[in-house]
Order: structure tokens, then C-alpha cells, then sequence
């Protein structure tokens, strides 16, 4: 059984994914044992409740350090048994330390297809905002481990999405979660559950 501790700061729309997914057997084998939000009240703390999971508020703010809130939520992690940590909407950027002791146990998804729209400042609906204004006729979404870089660590699994003439980036972000986001992250999941992805040379794979 995977044991997965999910990390969120928002609406919780991709940790609603995997819940539904583990419920509708689409992810196997698995289990959510924790949901941490950095943010207080994030309303995916409640998708968590309603569905009966632990689910912490654990802030960076109450921390005098970067150590110390790396600590506490490694300690939560761990002692749960957790042997997946998948970042779902979570916006805090994760110190070298933290990736490290998690390296190779940890994923994220990203709202664009990697390289493209990525990186520092690129989170929510700014990836979309700069899709549309370079005009590019194709976005998506990307599964990658993460590694002390910023969306840098080997890809897993990406879902291309046609992006429309009347696009807004509202409309865009909704359509690359409903057709991409909600579909290849659950996917990944299922796969590392099966031991069905593998790295070779910092490429990844689903086999
Ligand atoms: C999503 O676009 C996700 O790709 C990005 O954060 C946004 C919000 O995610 N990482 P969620 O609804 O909180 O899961």
C-alpha cells in the first residue's frame, strides 16, 4: 500500500482528483495518511475533511526558520509512513534540505508543458496569462519529480491541451485541470503505487 502525504495551498482541485481516484479505483493500492496546507483555511484542507483525511495547517510563518519548518514537516511526514510526497497547488518553494530527504519520493504538477512557462514566478494563472500573450496554440500539464531546482526535476508524464482563440486565462487554467491536471496526476500516482516509473540517465518514464 503507498502511503501518500499530499501538500496543498489553494482549492485542493488535484488533491480532489486523487481522492476521487483512489475512490473510483483509478488509483490503486494507495492511500492519502496526511494533507499539510501552508495556508490556514485553503478550502482544500476541507475537500480533506469531508473525505476524512488528516489534514494540518503547518505555516511557514510560525517558524523562526526555514530549518525548523522543514523539520516539523518532515516529522509529520515520516511518521506516518509516507512513501510519496505529492505537491498538489502547493506554492511554498521547498528547501534543498527537504527535496533531498524526499528525493525520488516526491512529485509535483505543473500547470504548462515543461520547459515551456516554468520556473520561478510561474505558478497558478500567470503560466496561463504568458501562454496566451506569446500565443502559443498548445499548453498542458506536466507530472515531474522534484528536485532543489524550481519544476527542474525529470518528467514523468505531460497531456497536451489545445489552447482556443477566445481563450481567457480563467478559461484556460479550467480547461488544463479538467483535461490534463485531474487526469496525469492520478495516473503518475497509480504508476509509482505499481513501481512502473523508472529514471535512466535524470530521465523518467512510465514503463
Ligand atoms: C493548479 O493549476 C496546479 O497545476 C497548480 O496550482 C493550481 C491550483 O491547484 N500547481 P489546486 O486546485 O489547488 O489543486
Amino acid at each position: 500500500m503507498l502511503r501518500l502525504a499530499v501538500l496543498v495551498s489553494g482549492g485542493g482541485t488535484n488533491l480532489q482528483a486523487i481522492i476521487d481516484g483512489i475512490e473510483s479505483g483509478k488509483i490503486r493500492d494507495t492511500e492519502i495518511a496526511l494533507v499539510i496546507s501552508n495556508k490556514e483555511g485553503a478550502y482544500a484542507l476541507k475537500c480533506a475533511e469531508k473525505a476524512g483525511i488528516d489534514a494540518l495547517c503547518i505555516s511557514p510563518k510560525a517558524y523562526d526558520s526555514g530549518e525548523a519548518y522543514d523539520q516539523a514537516m518532515i516529522e509529520e511526514i515520516d511518521q506516518r509512513g509516507v512513501g510519496l510526497v505529492v505537491l498538489a497547488g502547493f506554492l511554498v518553494v521547498l528547501s534543498e534540505e527537504f527535496t533531498k530527504h524526499y528525493a525520488g519520493k516526491i512529485i509535483n504538477i505543473h500547470p504548462s508543458l515543461i520547459p515551456s512557462f516554468c520556473g520561478n514566478g510561474y505558478y497558478g494563472l500567470r503560466v496561463h496569462e504568458e501562454v496566451l500573450k506569446r500565443g502559443v496554440k498548445v499548453t498542458g500539464a506536466t507530472v515531474h519529480f522534484v528536485d532543489a531546482g524550481t519544476d527542474t526535476g525529470p518528467i514523468i508524464l505531460q497531456k497536451p491541451v489545445a489552447v482556443e482563440r477566445d481563450d481567457t486565462p480563467e478559461i484556460l487554467q479550467r480547461r488544463v485541470m479538467e483535461e490534463a491536471e485531474w487526469l496525469i496526476l492520478p495516473e503518475v500516482i497509480d504508476a509509482i503505487a505499481h513501481d512502473r516509473v523508472r529514471i535512466e540517465d535524470k530521465i523518467a518514464y512510465v514503463i
